[in-house]
């Protein structure tokens, strides 16, 4: 054991000789601080959720709400980290406490402290106070989506959407709000080992592509919303961890006349308020993407690193031609999207390889939509999943690039689709019978979310839903 500590509550704290696959939700209770619940342990309750202190988009620090119980305690050696009790106390409640309780909106309290922790993220985001008032964000901006990783089986959510809208902005006195104007803590190098195994963050990708290199065992770790879960559900216990989400040199954005480049340790929630709506096809795929307390951890390259056949962005980066850059001490190699998965959670990366950024050509498709089909609106896999890109000039298809997730052992292109639309005139009659086409797309199976029949229904469904979508706007 090293001498690894994180701040908690204001107080630094030594993390301890404890498992090195220990939850920072574990850790935190085993401290004393049981605010914090565990209702799943995957990340689908938010009964956890705790706040760190991140390198901001707009401040210098911003305080991001996380799932405690996907985190590994060590990945937070050297960071600050405030828990439902450091928000405030039974004398002093905090804002979003106090709006809580006056507004009915906490009855057996178990999901409390985690909503508080949501809540108190979303109350100190920059620029809250200008997004205006619809029907999932409150007159003060509060938008509800911040809570979209939160259940409460008893209270029922209006007094808790009361609450939220009920609050005010930070005060110039708050502790908090100050904290942020102050820079994040930064990454810092941890070595950690117990008889579980080894968890290490190196702090330049040259270092990490060592490790890389000389242990192929290695276990690559990013935002944990996959990882995480393999721990605490399938009891994973990986020889060795490798953290790679503060390597700067994967946290490139970059948009230029020919290309946006994003590095593949950008959080989605970083990705979308920093793109800003600037590539619309990842905009509608965003808020359908899990919550935001998983969004606030997940990273481009980890949705990419599962190989999953029904991660949400493969159609969308299929559908927009993107391009891997894939690292390791050999050099760097270019890898079309479409090249890349080889089959079931395969893919051409190889062990001492790591996804170093993402690359999605410009100009972009004039005609672009994300559709996916799961159980429910929000916080939901894919049963399946659909990225367009469409040029249509003078009523006639020049060109279509279609992505399909969830209907074969690989995302993929849905390429006799588009070469059924290409050339033909945009018309009901033509997406009609391509229609048809696109329903024979992939291998759809039968698993517990979908029939491979409903798969295939869902597919012809989706290309008229975009064409009749399209007339509207
Ligand atoms: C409750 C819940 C809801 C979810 N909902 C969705 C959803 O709606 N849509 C969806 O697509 N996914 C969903 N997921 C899955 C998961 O959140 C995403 O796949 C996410 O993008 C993974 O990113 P991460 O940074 O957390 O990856 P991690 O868990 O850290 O890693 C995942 C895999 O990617 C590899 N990896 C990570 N970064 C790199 C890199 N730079 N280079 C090479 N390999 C890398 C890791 O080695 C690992 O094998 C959900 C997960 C949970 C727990
Ligand atoms: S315990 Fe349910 S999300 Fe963490
Ligand atoms: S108050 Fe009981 S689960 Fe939310």
């Amino acid at each position: 054991m090293t001498n690894l500590a994180l701040t908690v509550n204001g107080e630094r704290t030594a993390i301890g000789a404890v498992p090195v696959h220990t939850s920072a939700l574990d850790w935190l209770r085993d401290r004393g601080l049981t605010g914090a619940k565990e209702g799943c342990a995957e990340g689908e309750c938010g009964a956890c959720s705790v706040l760190v202190a991140r390198p901001g988009i707009d401040t210098p620090t911003e305080w991001t709400a996380v799932n405690a119980c996907l985190l590994p305690i060590a990945s937070l050696d050297g960071q600050e980290v405030i828990t439902s009790e450091g928000l405030g106390t039974p004398a002093a409640l905090h804002p979003v406490q106090e709006e809580l309780a006056v507004r009915g909106g906490s009855q057996c309290g178990f999901c409390t402290p985690g909503f508080v922790c949501s809540m108190a993220a979303e109350y100190y985001r920059p620029g809250r106070s200008a997004c205006a008032g619809d029907h999932e964000h409150g007159a003060n901006g509060f938008d509800l989506h911040a809570l979209s990783g939160n259940l409460c089986r008893c209270t029922g959510y209006r007094p808790i959407r009361d609450a939220a809208y009920a609050l005010g902005s930070p005060g110039e006195n708050d502790a908090f709000g100050a904290r942020a104007a102050e820079p994040a803590p930064a990454a810092v190098a941890t070595g950690m080992h117990s008889s579980e195994g080894e968890f290490i963050r190196p702090t330049t990708l040259d270092a990490a592509l060592a490790l890389l290199t000389d242990r192929p065992d290695a276990q690559v770790v990013a935002g944990c919303t996959d990882t995480g879960v393999q721990v605490n559900i399938f009891g994973s216990r990986p020889a060795l961890t490798v953290a790679i989400d503060r390597l700067d040199e994967l946290r490139e954005f970059e948009v230029s006349a020919g290309e946006v480049r994003l590095g593949a340790a950008l959080t989605l929630t970083e990705i979308e308020r920093r793109l800003a709506g600037r590539v619309p096809l990842l905009s509608e795929v965003f808020p359908q993407f899990a919550s935001r307390l998983i969004r606030n951890g997940a990273t481009i390259g980890g949705n990419l690193g599962t190989g999953s056949p029904i991660g949400d962005l493969p159609p969308a980066l299929l559908a927009l031609d993107a391009s891997l850059v894939l690292a390791s001490r050999r050099g760097e190699r270019v890898v079309p999207l479409a090249d890349y998965f080889t089959g079931y959670r395969q893919t051409v990366k190889a062990a001492d390889e790591l996804i170093r950024t993402i690359v999605i050509p410009l100009p972009l498709a004039p005609m672009t939509a994300f559709h996916k089909i799961a159980k429910r609106r929000f916080d939901d896999i894919s049963s399946v999943a659909i990225g367009y890109a469409l040029d249509i000039r003078d009523g006639i298809v020049r060109d279509a690039r279609i992505g399909l997730g969830g209907v074969a052992a690989t995302p993929l292109r849905a390429r006799d689709t588009e070469a059924a639309l290409i050339g033909q005139p945009w018309t009901e009659t033509t997406v009609r019978t391509v229609a048809a086409v696109m329903a024979n797309e992939g291998t759809p199976m039968d698993d517990h979310r979908a029939s491979s029949s409903y798969r295939s229904a869902m597919l012809g469904q989706s290309l008229l839903r975009f064409y009749f979508g399209g007339l509207d706007v």
